[in-house]
């Protein structure tokens, strides 16, 4: 009895020792495991800032704590792309397209008087000629996305898909929309005078933007899309400023494209404006209003999709062979703005759209867009035909057309998302 006490006594202590053994060993393991893919991923994100940051030639310091590097033309992120190997860059259009709506003829109240914008980082210097300005990639920006793989391109499918309204679309991703629209037609651009405000976005995952979509191909795996505006998006700048932006995809957000610079495929020839960078002043409510124009439209020459910032500022083109529908046209057109519903605590997120005001309240209250126009089969700047409009829950973010001679066709859209009517 004794000895087997004993010897299992002695045994006891031999399994105490092996577990605690064991255990040290999982500690150790683990932690090494951890430290191996942390240095790992710190790897990674270096690799990746290394191609994203090209070495400049001068560099800015902006007011809100971006740097702007200006980047010799011919080194910007576009020329890693294994097709523009030997792309001679078009220093500008072949062509571009004049409509009725110049912005010198706009004829508004003094008090209607909209006003001109810049980019923050002016404050503090300009670009040498042959350079391009290019937003820095900070550490920070790349490790607050979910992956390396994932910086700087959209999570999900992001289209508003008007009328068929698919609920498990709209479920899924919780993006809404309230925009206008045509479909129907071959499309060769599209233009927008649109207000610039500064909304609030409730949580840092969530973004808050106003855009126009050009839109080729079906709703499917194979959408192409070229996108520009202004947007709040904590998650990708990591404030709260408005931000012009740009994006492109072929094949529906999976693959291919990025927002502005942050892969290659867009061709940036301007020396002034930087994607991605702070636009400034933003309009107050019931005060001053400020707005920027945005043009789109594709080269009939060499096919490829120009961009221009307000009148003066050609920034530069998307390469046609970046795309498969768009090579040839775009089928549709949308203009309008985009918020995501992350829905926390399970209630509407009171992310705003717009101004966060309800159209129905009117100028420098509710944000707009104004001198609607799309370019057609002639590469003129026309007037919309049957502009339709879309919002999945029109008591969270709304929209509302117009057309007057000061404005051509308008629209109010936006709203404060979270109210009594929007739980
Ligand atoms: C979204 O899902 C919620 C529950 O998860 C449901 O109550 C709601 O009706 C759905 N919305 C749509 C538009 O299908
Ligand atoms: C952005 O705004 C939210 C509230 O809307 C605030 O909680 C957050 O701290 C702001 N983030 C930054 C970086 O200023």
């Amino acid at each position: 009895m004794g000895a087997a006490g004993f010897s299992d006594g002695h045994r006891g202590r031999k399994v105490k020792v092996v577990v605690f053994l064991a255990c040290l060993w999982c500690l150790v393991s683990l932690s090494c495991a951890g430290r191996l893919s942390a240095s790992r991923q710190k790897l990674e994100v270096q690799k990746h800032l290394k191609r994203l940051n090209k070495p400049p030639i001068k560099t800015i310091q902006s007011p809100d704590g971006d740097i702007i590097d200006c980047v010799h033309i011919s080194h910007q992120p576009a020329f890693d792309h294994p097709f523009l190997k030997d792309h001679k860059i078009q220093a500008r259009p072949s062509y571009h397209p004049e409509g009725v709506f110049g912005e010198n003829k706009m004829s508004m109240g003094p008090k209607e008087r909209t006003n001109p914008i810049t980019q923050l980082w002016h404050m503090n210097g300009k670009c040498p000629e042959n350079t391009i300005p290019i937003r820095r990639t900070k550490k920070e920006d790349v490790l607050r996305s979910s992956s390396v793989k994932r910086y700087g391109k959209k999570k999900h499918r992001s289209v508003p898909k008007p009328r068929s309204a698919d609920p498990d679309l709209t479920n899924e991703s919780g993006h809404q929309h309230a925009i206008a629209y045509v479909e129907g037609d071959r499309y060769y651009g599209a233009k927008a005078t649109i207000n610039v405000w500064e909304p609030k976005i409730q949580q840092p995952n969530e973004f808050s933007l106003s855009q126009i979509w050009v839109l080729g191909g079906s709703f499917g795996e194979d959408l192409n899309s070229i996108e520009a505006g202004w947007q709040v998006s904590p998650d990708l700048y990591g404030d709260n400023n408005t931000r012009l932006f740009t994006y492109w995809t072929s094949d529906a957000y999976q693959a291919t494209g990025c927002y502005n610079l942050l892969c290659s495929g867009f061709i940036q020839v301007n020396s002034e404006i930087a994607m991605g960078a702070s636009i400034s002043p933003v309009s107050a409510f019931r005060n001053s209003q400020y707005d920027i124009s945005i043009l789109i439209w594709k080269d009939p020459k060499e096919g490829h999709w120009w961009m221009q910032f307000g009148n003066d500022y050609v920034l530069g083109y998307w390469p046609s062979f970046l795309f498969s529908y768009l090579t040839e046209s775009a089928s549709m057109i949308e203009w309008g703005g985009e918020i995501v519903n992350s829905e926390p605590d399970g209630q509407h997120t009171s992310t705003q759209m717009g101004s966060g005001h309800f159209p129905e309240e009117g100028f420098g209250k509710s944000s707009y867009f104004r001198n609607i126009q799309v370019v057609d089969s002639s590469n003129n700047l026309k007037a919309p035909k049957d502009l339709g409009t879309f919002t999945e829950k029109s008591n969270c973010y709304d929209v509302q057309t117009g057309s007057n001679g000061d404005w051509g066709h308008y629209f109010y859209y936006g709203g404060p998302g979270r109210n009594p009517n929007c739980p």
